[in-house]
């Protein structure tokens, strides 16, 4: 018995973005197509030791969807299903890439769905130019100051090459 009301199309992506990607954004603007309203919202995940800060991520964010109305950017740090509880919204975004992808996903989905079976997760194909995209590629590239203009914003390019060349410089 569904006793919450939810707002009628509202989405979360939620995610790391450590840092947002062109991979992301595809999904994140497909998205904005879709629902009236979607949040993007960054794990605060200390485990994960980030490259960026969480008020960067956020920060990158908001610069690259300012074109984008109806997308706006939060950050959490809660079980994800709380924090849609909070936005009374109860469909989750989730991009899959490949078929690996799936077994984490299909996981993550399923427990979401146990702790609450109102919460929907939808997943979306990534187009297929990004494929092999992911955050963790792009800062293997970018800590060897290889090139990530075709991977990245600008902004996202720019942030990158700041905090590699500040860690290169200090470690001279
Ligand atoms: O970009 P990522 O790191 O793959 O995103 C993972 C994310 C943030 C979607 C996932 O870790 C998450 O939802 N974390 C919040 C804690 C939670 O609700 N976990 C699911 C139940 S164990």
């Amino acid at each position: 018995m569904k006793n919450i009301k939810y707002e009628p199309s509202v989405a979360v992506c939620p995610g790391s973005f450590d840092p947002v990607t062109y991979g992301h954004l595809d999904i994140i603007a497909r998205a904005s197509e879709v629902f009236d309203r979607v949040i993007v919202a960054v794990l605060n995940n200390t485990s994960k030791n980030p490259l960026f800060s969480v008020q960067e991520r956020v920060d990158l964010l908001k610069e690259v969807t300012r074109d984008m109305p109806n997308v706006e950017i939060d950050n959490f740090d809660d079980l994800l299903i709380h924090y849609m509880k909070e936005k009374k919204a109860h469909v989750i975004i989730k991009g899959l890439r490949a078929v690996s992808d799936f077994e984490y996903e299909l996981q993550m989905a399923s427990v979401n769905r146990k702790l609450s079976e109102e919460i929907e997760t939808f997943f979306m194909m990534s187009s297929s130019q990004y494929s092999y995209l992911s955050s963790s590629v792009v800062k293997q590239i970018a800590m060897f100051d290889g090139p990530v203009g075709d991977l990245v914003p600008e902004a996202v390019e720019k942030a990158l090459q700041s905090k590699y060349s500040g860690r290169r410089k200090t470690s001279e």
